[in-house]
């Protein structure tokens, strides 16, 4: 499965499980059913997306803009570029810090989280860096997406959380068993992601 493919089927699993707003809202009208305010909040569904103007995340929001979302990026750059962040809106802050995220998170529906440190040679010189970005940073965004009565959570993972796996190709029940403090950190991340979404009503 390519990136295209991966991406489209994380957009149709996680966006697509309600019609869109306004379909919704002409169903419930039709069928005489309150409204619930969270899918009267907009016409058009917004997306953070977060680590937006590095390398994956540029292209989800360009992806998302094609599909018609509204898209805005938030972004440390600390590996990331500005001019790839040119023609979105882009709000500059750690993922770490909840008194920045805030405000922009009670204006999007959904989340896409790309803001990591993604360097295999790196995080064995630097473990620790990895370990405070990739893990501590992602549980201070799902706590504070979580406060923000956010929903929909994309988490961008990595082949690196299967190792070196005994046979190829990897799929969904290749065992995890990361060999670098890059794929544990990201390991990490993603099962509390996913434990979060088992005990909340939380879409991973
Ligand atoms: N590049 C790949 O081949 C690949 C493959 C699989 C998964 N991934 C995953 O995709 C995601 C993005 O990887 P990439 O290759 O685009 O890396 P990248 O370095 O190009 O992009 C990461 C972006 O996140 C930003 N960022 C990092 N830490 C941040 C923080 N604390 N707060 C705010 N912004 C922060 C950076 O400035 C950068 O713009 C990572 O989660 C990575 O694990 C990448």
């Amino acid at each position: 499965m390519g990136l295209d493919d991966k991406f489209t089927f994380a957009l149709n699993d996680v966006l697509h499980t309600h019609p869109s707003n306004l379909e919704f809202a002409a169903i419930a009208v039709e069928a005489e059913y309150e409204i619930p305010a969270i899918h009267w909040k907009k016409e058009k569904m917004a997306i953070l997306v977060l680590g937006g103007a590095g390398y994956i995340g540029s292209h989800a929001a360009r992806a998302l803009r094609c599909s018609g979302y509204e898209v805005v990026l938030y972004d440390n750059l600390s590996t990331g570029f500005r001019r790839l962040a040119q023609g979105f809106e882009l709000v500059e802050g750690d993922i770490a810090d909840e008194a920045r995220l805030r405000p922009v998170l009670a204006r999007v529906d959904a989340v896409m989280h790309f803001a990591a440190h993604a360097y295999v040679g790196e995080s064995v010189e630097n473990p620790r860096k990895y370990f405070r970005n990739n893990v501590l940073g992602a549980l201070s965004l799902l706590n504070s997406a979580l406060d923000a009565g956010i929903r929909r959570f994309v988490f961008s993972s990595t082949c690196a959380v299967y190792g070196i796996p005994e046979q190829i190709p990897i799929t969904e029940q290749t065992p995890r068993e990361p060999v670098n403090p890059y794929g544990a950190s990201k390991f990490l991340s993603k099962t509390h992601s996913k434990l979060t979404a088992a005990l909340t009503d939380y879409a991973p």
